[in-house]
């Protein structure tokens, strides 16, 4: 039985609501997520209310909005980002339509006030933003105690009403000193007690999967990566061994050597498909429909591996890796921003969940958590400590074209006409990339908050021709243009592995895009070196100059390959991935 929350956090649509329930939570202090517009009765339990960040403006129609009586109840709330807009605009202040915004890194300038929720923090720090609108004027009661360079009002307050607001994310690692806020507001404005042991959570587990197992047996699509080995050593521990069986698909979207790790796995039987995705993804280019060919096929041959196995009757249930990021960025919660469709969210398995045959031990985890219940079961290191890697594989990593088109020479540098995805203000755009020619990322940081249009910066790090000359081809995948993904993957791999860089990283995605200098040379290869904590929010990480060049040299003598670039762009604005 988990204890009462002692804060709600309402969720109004940002990616990172979870992620403060889950940080109040490792203060010791349990908390809960419910829906922004939960009437202020039905908040009553709580010592205090936090209302997260989310995609809209308070003037679009129909945005999210809170009970307005949570303000006058005389509980502590504290908004965030949008709830901080949300609570300005509802209190009577003004919330002005931001033109370009502000996403990344901010320094805060935080004026002495004695209040707890401040206390210890005045001063210059730095703080991570993603938003466009910003609070113009200050509600009657309230003071701006915060500011950066281009938000004047960065954290307000109206302490005789315990009320709270802050334009940045403290619940990101990349806020430094978020922690302590998050900490001043649980303890020292609502006045918490400790209730929670973070430790407590694999017992949790296994008590749940046992519940919605009951008598019967789990089946795992194992991937080989960290979350669906976790999840499936989960279920060993809490059902058994006998009760529980796992298949690896080899979809032919792998990493080199990768089937081969995945049959040293214990318990682990391989079905080879890799013909099967191939042919149907044969002419796909947009990335969407990509997924959800994907999604399919893996649907269908979970189906055909059920019924050869004779799992398909009641006795079986499928046990899957899921875990939170997986689940909000494919529009799974309440408000969540519909950002993509991932594989485990296919029509053919939420008929699965619907009829109650499916068990997500991880779902309500970020990979950081996943890990640490990873080391409490006991499993390798060489397993815990992989980079993550997306479950359809290569192919979202091997960008395809619609379309033949020339790089635009601009003032900036060079459009290459490749459309990546990002996230800017917690929504996703699909726009163009700007090449410039120095892996310098505060210039990247600088020209994508300048320009709208662009969500991704790369520099460029050798060519086989100059920029202005090359061109992006019409391409889908191919069974070529994945092999030469792969042995470039695999380059990248080793060198990293080798020189010990792999641990400065937390993923390093290696992408394939159209661009190139006539047949012969048909693709460029770029280096997505990042750190994270959770894959929600990244730093594009520098590679020193040595290893650079070195991945460089032997990129450069991959079959095909025009030319290898370096991704300088933070997330937000530009998401891990290329798709
Ligand atoms: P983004 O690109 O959204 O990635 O910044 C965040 C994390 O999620 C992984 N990712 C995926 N994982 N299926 C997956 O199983 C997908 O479609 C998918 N897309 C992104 C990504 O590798 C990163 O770790």
């Amino acid at each position: 039985m988990n204890p009462t929350p002692q804060i709600l956090v309402l969720d109004a649509g940002g990616q990172y609501c979870h992620l403060i329930a889950r940080k109040v939570r490792d203060l010791g202090v349990y908390a809960e997520v419910r829906p922004s517009d939960a009437p202020a009765a039905e908040l009553a339990e709580a010592r205090g209310i936090i209302i997260s960040g989310g995609p809209n403006s308070v003037y679009d129609p129909g945005s999210p909005t809170v009970d307005p009586a949570i303000f006058a109840s005389g509980k502590a709330v504290l908004g965030i980002c949008y709830g901080q807009q949300l609570m300005a605009y509802l209190l009577g202040g003004k919330v002005r339509k931001g033109d370009k915004g502000e996403y990344g890194f901010a320094t805060l300038d935080l004026a002495e006030a004695a209040d707890p929720l401040f206390s210890g923090l005045a001063g210059r720090q730095q703080v991570w933003m993603s938003h466009r609108d910003v609070v113009a004027e200050v509600p009657e009661g309230f003071t701006a105690v915060g500011s950066t360079e281009t938000c004047a009002i960065a954290a307000i307050a109206a302490p005789a009403k315990r009320l709270y607001g802050l334009q940045f994310h403290p619940e990101v690692v990349h806020t430094t000193r978020g922690r302590e806020y998050l900490s001043n507001f649980v303890f020292g404005v609502c006045g918490c007690r400790q209730d929670w042991d973070p430790r407590h959570r694999v017992p949790m587990l296994e008590q749940e999967i046992r519940e919605a197992a009951g008598n019967r047996n789990v089946f795992f699509f194992v991937s080989g990566g960290v979350d669906s080995s976790v999840a499936f050593a989960l279920c060993i521990r809490a059902l058994g061994e006998d009760r529980v069986r796992g298949v690896y698909v080899d979809t032919g979207l792998m990493r080199e050597g990768e089937t081969d790790f995945v049959r040293r796995l214990p318990g682990v039987a391989v079905e080879e498909a890799g013909e099967l995705f191939l042919g149907a993804l044969a002419g796909a280019t947009d990335p969407e429909q990509k997924r959800r060919i994907i999604g399919e096929a893996f649907v269908g041959i979970q189906e055909r591996i059920a019924q050869e196995r004779h799992l398909a009757d009641e006795r079986w249930i499928l046990g899957q890796g899921t875990i939170y990021p997986d689940t909000i960025e494919s529009g799974g919660t309440a408000n969540a921003a519909v950002i993509k469709t991932h594989h485990n969210r296919v029509e053919g398995i939420r008929k699965l969940i619907e009829s109650g045959r499916i068990i997500e031990p991880l779902k309500s985890f970020y990979k950081d958590e996943v890990r640490e219940v990873g080391r409490e079961l006991g499993l390798p290191a060489e397993l815990i400590e992989r980079h993550p890697f997306p479950g359809p594989g290569l192919a979202i990593r091997c960008l395809c074209s619609e379309f033949d088109a020339p790089v635009r020479v601009a003032e900036e540098g060079f459009i290459i006409p490749v459309n990546s995805v990002g996230v800017q203000g917690d929504s996703r755009s699909y726009a163009p990339v700007l090449a410039i020619d120095t892996a310098d990322h505060d210039r990247a940081t600088y020209l994508i908050n300048r320009f709208s249009s662009v969500n991704r910066v790369i520099a460029a790090v050798q060519t086989r021709e100059p920029l202005a000359s090359m061109q992006v081809s019409a391409c889908s995948l191919t069974s070529a243009r994945l092999d030469r993904l792969r042995r470039a993957d695999a380059i990248v791999r080793r060198l990293s592995h080798q020189s010990g860089y792999d641990n400065k990283v937390w993923q390093f995605p290696v992408i394939l895009i159209p661009l190139g200098c006539g047949p012969a040379w048909p693709d460029s290869i770029v280096l997505r070196p990042v750190d994270s904590v959770d894959g929600m929010t990244a730093r594009s990480v520098a590679i020193d100059a040595g290893l650079l060049e070195q991945m460089q040299a032997e990129l450069m003598q991959v079959d095909g390959v025009a030319g290898v670039f370096l991704d300088l762009t933070h997330k937000p604005p530009g998401t891990i991935e290329w798709e």
